[in-house]
């Protein structure tokens, strides 16, 4: 008996059309050798017609370079247009340009899907501005600029699970939907039941409790943490904060990590540095020329290339808060919000500590007990005075990653519920230290700041696959 693919290979066998290897346009441009019959399908990027030849440009997606078509001008057809799809077949051949490898003697081209040039907003060999393609976030991505972003946002994905992968920890998928605020700053977004559905359902709340789009994964990588030892998880991730900014999203993607057994707030610093850098030279490795695209075109005054070879041989900076503060009273700039022991960190105070530090990723560790959540480890260095908490700073975003050590003792944890009220709701994290409770710690890193930093993109919206735009009926 033939299985499903023996029967697809039998009828290949029986069928009339010549048997021709389907290639990517990444593939074809890689090919070491000519290759007899071969198809290749993607959208036309250009159309060049002369007298005794076509040339056509098809790209796939599967790379920034698009692979040449060259063919006879009687393959030429009305609907053959900049932006339509296409299947050429043909032979693979070595190009004579030496610009290219390979290039493709198109036998025969056919139109799969036409396009109306005049309406498609995207014109053929025009660099449109970021601004320019955001206003179509349906098409924006047949546009070189997103085409890199998206493989990038793609080979970093892929890079960052590899690197917890391949160091021992165990990948969870956590809750999106949940009861519990776990950075407790009120950003939330409530989920409820549509009119009709509560109506029928003769009820307030779906799970009898109120619940929201997760903030953070951390609490739930906390109850894993206690049986894996080291887990992690990156999902999307909701806030209800200012998205009108250049580094928020009300919708973006976290990495968080956390590490049982570790007692030392140096040797979560280590992972997130380890993290950075092995993802980034992935990265660089893997889509040199969809980087350099960023780098060239997009960011050329904020040297991102040469800000990122210098951040992969050297090793981040460290401070303390108390040392940012001083530094913060001592600068000759004046602030808009004074720098004050106690209070936040603003924007302007970050970019500040970056370039004094010589615009490279700080991490500024030791923060005010008072400033973080409930949840990171008391300092014990006066009364409630510090707290073992991390955030990395870079060049150009500002926050990239927070973390700390969690709070493993259960009489300083179960005080401080009580004080904000909250010992009820998180009875099962306390539970968390009453049975074999550890030292332990962990961080999260914001994906698109991430991309943002590495690519040298102002605003955080050109880094999502699809932005979202009040006059958008894409959300
Ligand atoms: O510093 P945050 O709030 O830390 C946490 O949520 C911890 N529970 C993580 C942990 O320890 N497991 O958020 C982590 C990172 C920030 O440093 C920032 O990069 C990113 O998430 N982030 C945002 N990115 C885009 N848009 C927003 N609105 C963001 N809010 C936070
Ligand atoms: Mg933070």
């Amino acid at each position: 008996m033939l299985g499903v693919r023996g029967g697809w290979q039998a009828l290949r066998h029986c069928s009339s059309l010549p048997r021709a290897v389907r290639l990517r346009v990444r593939e074809a441009l890689g090919a070491r050798q000519p290759v007899g019959e071969v198809k290749v399908q993607g959208w036309v990027r250009s159309v060049r017609s002369q007298k005794e030849v076509l040339f056509l440009h098809i790209n796939d997606g599967s790379s920034l370079e698009s692979l040449q078509v060259v063919a006879d001008p009687s393959l030429e057809d009305r609907d053959l247009t900049f932006g339509s799809a296409v299947e050429v077949r043909g032979k693979l051949v070595k190009s004579p340009h030496k610009n290219q490898n390979m290039e493709l003697k198109a036998e025969t081209i056919r139109v799969v899907g036409p396009c109306d040039t005049w309406l498609f907003p995207l014109k053929m060999k025009e660099r449109h501005p970021l601004e320019y393609v955001r206003q179509f976030p349906h098409l924006r991505c047949r546009n070189n600029t997103l085409g890199s972003l998206l493989r990038i946002r793609s080979e970093a994905t892929a890079a960052i699970h590899s690197f917890f992968q391949d160091n021992g920890y165990v990948h969870i998928h956590t809750p999106i939907i949940t009861s519990n605020d776990c950075e407790g700053a009120g950003e939330l977004f409530q989920i409820e039941m549509s009119h009709e559905t509560r109506e029928s359902a003769q009820k307030t709340h779906f799970f009898n409790v109120p619940a929201f789009l997760t903030v953070s994964g951390q609490l739930h990588l906390e109850v894993m943490a206690g049986a894996f030892t080291h887990v992690f998880t990156f999902g999307p991730t909701f806030r209800a904060e200012n998205s009108q900014s250049r580094r928020h999203l009300a919708e973006f993607y976290m990495v968080e990590a956390e590490l049982s057994f570790t007692e030392s707030l140096q040797d979560i610093m280590q992972v997130m540095e380890d993290l950075f850098k092995t993802a980034t030279s992935t990265v660089l490795s893997r889509c040199p020329h969809d980087v350099e695209l960023f780098h060239k075109h997009i960011a050329p005054a904020q040297k991102t290339k040469d800000r990122l070879e210098q951040m992969l041989k050297n090793k981040f900076v460290t401070i303390s808060y108390n040392e940012a503060v001083e530094t913060l009273k001592r600068a000759s700039q004046t602030f808009t919000f004074k720098p004050e022991w106690g209070c936040d960190l603003q924007t302007e105070h970050e970019k500040y500590l970056v370039k004094h530090c010589g615009d490279v990723p700080v991490f500024v560790i030791n923060y005010p007990y008072d400033l973080k959540p409930f949840y990171m480890r008391d300092n014990e260095d006066g009364p409630q005075h510090t707290v073992a908490a991390v955030d990395l700073l870079v060049p150009g975003v500002g926050e990239l990653c927070g973390g700390s050590l969690r709070e493993e003792r259960l009489p300083f944890l179960e005080s401080r519920l009580q004080r904000l009220g909250l010992a009820d709701a998180y009875q099962w994290y306390l539970d968390l230290r009453k049975f074999g409770s550890v030292p332990h710690g962990g961080f999260g890193m914001g994906f698109e700041r991430y991309l943002q930093y590495i690519l040298g993109v102002d605003n955080i919206k050109d880094v999502i696959p699809f932005p979202r735009f009040s006059h958008s009926c894409l959300l």
